[in-house]
């Protein structure tokens, strides 16, 4: 049995539990800690360092992180604090934990842990992930294969960032009723519809495990199912990736 501990850094909530990688199965009750405010990099690294004591862990993790993220390096930061931007962010957790780290896109590392485990497995064409939480992640695989750090999240819908619109923080926030806010996640899916023909959409992220309050509104052709593990995709992504996707690009 090969073990990763798997974290999922989050805009509110940094979580992380040991993974199977084999099975998917997480092998304990996840930990979830409060994202500290500011998100500074350091403050987060204390955090994971925290999760990985707490499984008195000494062995690989993999991290998702809600931004762009190549060779290690995280590159943008939309709900995170700024200092994320241009950060050698493996090296800093690797510092932090005294454990070999692989960090990947969070959506990406979501999308992954569905092909292998959940909705989209085996499912060959075009299969997009999108998770709905405090962004709107993606991630787009083609026959099972990974084209990694797709943000189409941040497709313009009306004039605005779609996840200011649509994400499942905008309905929280704006308190809106589960069918006003279909409706903005109807425009969004529209847009990426017209411009991607994906075979399969998958939702995760907060708001999937509420799917049948707004699916039924959608007016898409394409066929559009939950994230069958629900909000331990990103951990358990976070893991496999750790494991396989610990490439460098060209720099
Ligand atoms: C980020 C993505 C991330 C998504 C979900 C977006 O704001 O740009 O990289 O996957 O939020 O966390």
């Amino acid at each position: 049995m090969t073990q990763v501990l798997g974290i999922d850094i989050g805009g509110s909530g940094i979580k992380g539990a040991p993974v199977d990688i084999e099975t998917g199965q997480l092998l304990a009750e996840r930990l979830r800690l409060i994202t500290p405010d500011p998100s500074t990099p350091k403050a987060c690294a204390d955090c994971i360092a925290e999760i990985a004591k707490h499984f008195h862990w000494d062995a690989r993790i993999g991290c998702g992180y809600p931004g762009v993220v190549k060779n290690g390096v995280t590159l943008t930061a939309a709900n995170v604090d700024e200092g994320w931007i241009n950060l050698d962010a493996k090296t800093l957790i690797e510092h932090a934990t005294q454990c070999k780290t692989s960090i990947v896109n969070d959506a990406d590392a979501a999308g992954l842990a569905e092909i292998r485990f959940g909705a989209g497995r085996e499912v060959k064409g075009l299969v997009m992930m999108i998770t709905l939480g405090t962004g709107i992640g993606t991630a787009l695989f083609v026959d099972g294969k990974l084209v990694p750090n797709t943000e189409l999240g941040h497709l313009e819908v009306r004039g605005k960032d779609a996840e200011l619109r649509a994400s499942d923080r905008a309905r929280v926030k704006k308190d809106l009723s589960w069918k006003d806010w279909a409706k903005r996640l109807d425009e969004y899916l529209v847009v990426v519809e017209r411009l991607f023909w994906p075979d399969l959409i998958i939702v995760g992220g907060g708001a999937s495990k509420n799917h049948e309050k707004f699916i039924p509104f959608l007016s898409i052709r394409t066929p559009i199912v939950p994230a069958q593990m629900f909000n331990d995709a990103g951990i358990v992504g976070a893991a496999l990736a750790g494991m396989e996707l610990a490439v460098d690009y060209p720099k």
